[in-house]
């Protein structure tokens, strides 16, 4: 297993201001999976997110990345964020290197580490350029290219193309696809949008609090949104979130 996530349960706050955020949440993640996380707006999926990168270790229960308890932040798991958060002073190469910053590596093979990710993800020419030059797809590359450059196993995703436009996101959608085939990845993907999820996905999770629904994408890639087994499915899923929308007697 590469993820593990063992009865967790995460509280914001104190006293009067307790909430509870996620509830009892159990969820195995296997060695290369592709996971997607889905549900209504403030249900906790970046929360989860946030704890599987070891950004927050505020929880209960138990959290495991290959065996080993999540304390914090690790190379072994890549994060994408939906906004890219480069920093602008640094260019695009700057910006990728800086996860290797404290490796002990000679500094020609960080370089042609950071070389060799940027070529993958298309971003070959504008190795010099700085992000404010950049387009907000290119932006997203570059960010997908840092969180890689280290070659984790692990890649954490929070709504990566949300704020891309329809074409940008789905050269994305594929090359995110490319990337997970060709490397092995275990991916988790944070989405509002389940038509991605089940574009992506081996498993599509529905959360609410606690784990709703688990559903499997057995579809082969590529997926088509006209198929009627990929609207079934939408479907399906979309149904889960109408239920919230239903009147209570
Ligand atoms: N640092 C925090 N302190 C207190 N409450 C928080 C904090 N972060 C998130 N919350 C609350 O926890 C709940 C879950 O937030 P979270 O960001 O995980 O939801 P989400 O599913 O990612 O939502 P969205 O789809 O809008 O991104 C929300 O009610 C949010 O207001
Ligand atoms: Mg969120």
């Amino acid at each position: 297993m590469s993820l593990s996530i063992q009865h967790l349960n995460k509280t914001y706050g104190s006293g009067a201001q307790r909430r509870q955020v996620l509830k009892d949440i159990d969820l195995e993640i296997g060695d290369g999976e592709f996971v997607a996380i889905v549900g209504r707006s403030g249900c906790g999926k970046s929360t989860l997110l946030r704890l599987l990168a070891g950004l927050d270790r505020e929880h209960e229960g138990r959290l495991l990345h290959d065996g080993v308890p999540i304390t914090g932040t690790d190379l072994r798991r890549g994060v994408v964020f939906q906004d890219h958060r480069l920093f602008p002073w640094l260019t695009v190469a700057g910006n990728v290197m800086l996860p290797l910053a404290e490796l002990p590596l000679p500094a020609a093979e960080k370089h042609a580490r950071v070389l060799e990710r940027l070529a993958r993800l298309g971003l070959a020419d504008h190795v010099d350029a700085y992000p404010k030059a950049i387009s907000g797809g290119m932006a997203q590359r570059v960010a997908i290219a840092r969180a890689l450059v280290n070659r984790p196993p692990v890649l954490l995703l929070d709504e990566p193309f949300s704020a891309l436009d329809a074409i940008t996101r789905g050269r994305l959608q594929q090359e995110l696809l490319g990337l997970w085939r060709d490397e092995g990845l275990t991916v988790v993907i944070v989405t509002h949008d389940i038509e991605e999820a089940v574009l992506l996905a081996q498993r599509v999770v529905v959360l609410d609090r606690s784990v709703r629904r688990i559903q499997s994408v057995d579809l082969a890639h590529p997926r088509r949104r006209g198929d009627p087994a990929f609207g079934a499915l939408h479907d399906r899923l979309l149904a889960e979130f109408h239920d919230d929308l239903a009147p209570t007697a």
